[in-house]
């Protein structure tokens, strides 16, 4: 079965020689009414003879990881051609992706976009090449009739669950901090409206900066914030957008002195480190987010394929997870 599925590993400058020109200005294509057309193999086609373009946003974080492996999984179990690449958080990149995998005349393109701004072009070209695309993940703004369905979390209900359990945690009020993920990206947008959302009146979000979904980034944005405001004293809180942004601030709340308790902390994701977090103490919270996507998404672009209807939205159901069986639950963690 392995040696059945193929991986095409993008590479960036092979595809900028294979692709056309985005010169800026309006789009050179325009959207075409033409109802999209079922592969030749339809209504019969087999995994075996699928196609699927997965152009990765990036490998910002475990979640991330966690993601590319379930597609790629999914494609060795299932018996499908997967063309993968990684973006590597660059938006021009996963365009010059979509654009190559347009030229290969793939099946289907399954898209988890970096932003949700700029996808216009590219999805009205996918679609006049007769490509449908499913948007994994985050959400896109551009025209819904551009793409076939979204397969992902409901991010703003993440935000949601994440201000309920400040206002658990901190029934009297007082300040939080916010860690936000990648700037424009339907993950940040989201858990930030839902935050705003049901956070209560007597909770005040002194400030908000981007980590940009990273360790890296996480950790001397934490360190700033440290500097600018007494932790304890000008805020009691910090709502994190993800888990790997959360182990990035903890090495800079170590660093300053501050101990595992002394702040309300809620984190996003729910990946082993999330959890190990909520082990030490640090983490009050872990919002799920599920990364597992791959089977659904395949069975979709099969129906897709075939010609057959599918919904234009599907949900992960997911939930929330706390310390007291956190270390019961880490060793079962699958991400
Ligand atoms: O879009 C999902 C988010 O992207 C995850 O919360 C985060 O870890 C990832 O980088």
């Amino acid at each position: 079965m392995k040696s059945r599925v193929l991986y095409s590993v993008v590479i960036l400058g092979l595809v900028l020689g294979l692709t056309a020109c985005q010169c800026g200005g309006k789009p050179a294509v325009q959207p075409t009414t033409e109802p999209e057309k079922p592969a030749g193999c339809a209504p019969n086609c087999t995994y075996a003879d699928m196609t699927l373009c997965y152009p990765q946003l990036g490998a910002e974080s475990d979640w991330r990881t966690a993601n590319t492996a379930s597609f790629k999984e999914t494609a060795e179990e299932l018996g499908f051609k997967l063309v993968f690449s990684d973006a590597q958080q660059k938006q021009e990149n996963q365009i010059s992706a979509i654009r190559a995998c347009i030229q290969q005349k793939v099946d289907v393109i399954a898209l988890p976009p970096l932003v949700e701004d700029g996808f216009e072009q590219v999805l009205t070209e996918a679609k006049n090449a007769g490509i449908p695309v499913i948007i994994v993940d985050r959400s896109v703004s551009a025209d819904p009739d551009l793409y076939a369905s979204h397969i992902g979390s409901d991010m703003v209900l993440e935000g949601e669950r994440a201000a309920e359990e400040f206002n658990k945690l901190m029934p009297d009020g007082g300040a939080v901090l916010e860690l936000s993920g990648t700037t424009g990206s339907g993950a940040a947008v989201g858990r930030a409206k839902g935050f705003r959302n049901k956070l209560n009146d007597n909770i005040e979000i002194l400030d908000s900066q981007t980590g940009n979904f990273t360790r890296a980034e996480a950790k001397p944005v934490m360190e700033a914030f440290l500097k600018k405001y007494e932790a304890g004293t000008d805020f009691q809180g910090i709502f994190i957008h993800n888990d790997d942004m959360g182990i990035g601030a903890i090495e800079s709340l170590k660093a300053a002195g501050v101990k595992p308790g002394d702040l309300v902390i809620v984190s996003v994701d729910g990946t082993r480190g999330g959890f190990q977090a909520m082990v030490d103490g640090w983490f009050q919270a872990d919002v799920e987010c599920n990364p597992l996507l791959g089977p659904q998404v395949a069975e979709m672009a099969l129906k897709l394929m075939n010609g057959q209807s599918v919904d234009r939205e599907v949900l992960t159901n997911e939930t929330v997870y706390y310390p007291d069986n956190a270390a019961e639950l880490l060793p079962t963690r699958k991400y």
